[in-house]
């Protein structure tokens, strides 16, 4: 496990990056000058329309594709390929159908070489923290699908991954389930400062949870605006309510509206 010095995450520094597919003569330009950078520890959401390439950012900065132009580092170091020292979290939860909710946690130690009794205490704690506590011998088919998600949101932070990467990690999720998991997962956060990059198409669901929020434009996916968010943590009832909230939620809307994403 990493130690208290370097328990605040990885940096990422992102470089003029574009990314062109072609697949024969279909040329799809994802995204183009994406420069950001992420101070370790920093909890950053991305929104922006469908297609306008958070996914491909994402997958570039995991090392699982690479960028046509520009540079990204982790940690101070060229992404060259499949980042190890990350934690991924997807929209869609993939559990191993024949383990129970513990076994499918400690599976991300056993595939990493580490021994998983060493990190059975940790994945309990989790579990417990995020709702799971009563059903770590359970099998992905006795779970709700909030219920696998929380399981595969702490098997993604079990090894203590300084860089988190989140796809729309709520997407499938009821409105009522997805808010308890922004608070679920708000307080792992609070708890062990990974940095945090976050994808999400939820206006608000980002504002909550950001310390700044990178809206992104349409095709070929540029960023917008980088908006900070200067809001009290935890982000309770009071601070959700609050005419400040409101107004980051409204300063992201004008934004889409002004690129015709959002039309009333
Ligand atoms: N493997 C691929 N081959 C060709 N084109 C691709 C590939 N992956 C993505 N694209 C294209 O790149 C663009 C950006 O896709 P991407 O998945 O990054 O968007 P996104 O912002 O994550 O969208 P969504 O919000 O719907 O998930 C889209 O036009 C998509 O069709
Ligand atoms: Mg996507």
């Amino acid at each position: 496990m990493r130690n208290e010095i370097d328990k605040v995450g990885s940096s990422v520094d992102i470089a003029g990056v574009a990314h062109v597919f072609q697949r024969g003569d279909m040329v799809t330009h994802a995204i183009e000058h994406v420069d950001l950078t992420i101070a370790a520890g920093e909890f950053v959401a991305i929104v922006g329309p469908s297609g306008c390439g958070k996914s491909t950012l994402l997958r570039i900065v995991a090392g699982l594709l690479r960028n046509s132009s520009g540079n990204v580092k982790v940690a101070g170091r060229d992404v060259t390929g499949p980042q190890t020292e990350i934690g991924i979290v997807f929209q869609a939860p993939v559990l191993l159908d024949w383990r129970n909710v513990l076994d499918n946690v400690l599976v991300q130690l056993e595939l990493r070489g580490l021994d998983p009794a060493k990190y059975r205490d940790e994945a309990l704690r989790l579990l417990g923290k995020v709702g799971l506590g009563d059903f770590t011998d359970r099998m992905p088919r006795e779970l709700s699908g909030g219920m696998r998600q929380r399981c595969a949101i702490v098997r993604g932070l079990i090894h203590d991954p300084p860089l988190l990467l989140m796809d729309e990690p709520f997407g499938a999720l009821d409105a009522l389930t997805r808010e308890q998991m922004r608070i679920d997962l708000e307080k792992l956060w609070l708890d062990r400062r990974h940095t945090t990059l976050f994808v999400t198409h939820g206006i608000s669901e980002a504002v909550a949870l950001a310390d700044r929020v990178i809206v992104m434009t349409p095709r070929p996916g540029k960023i917008d605006r980088i908006i900070d968010i200067d809001l009290p943590r935890p982000r309770n009832k009071e601070v959700i309510a609050s005419a400040k909230f409101s107004e980051y939620c409204e300063e992201i809307t004008e934004c889409f509206m002004r690129r015709g994403v959002i039309q009333y």
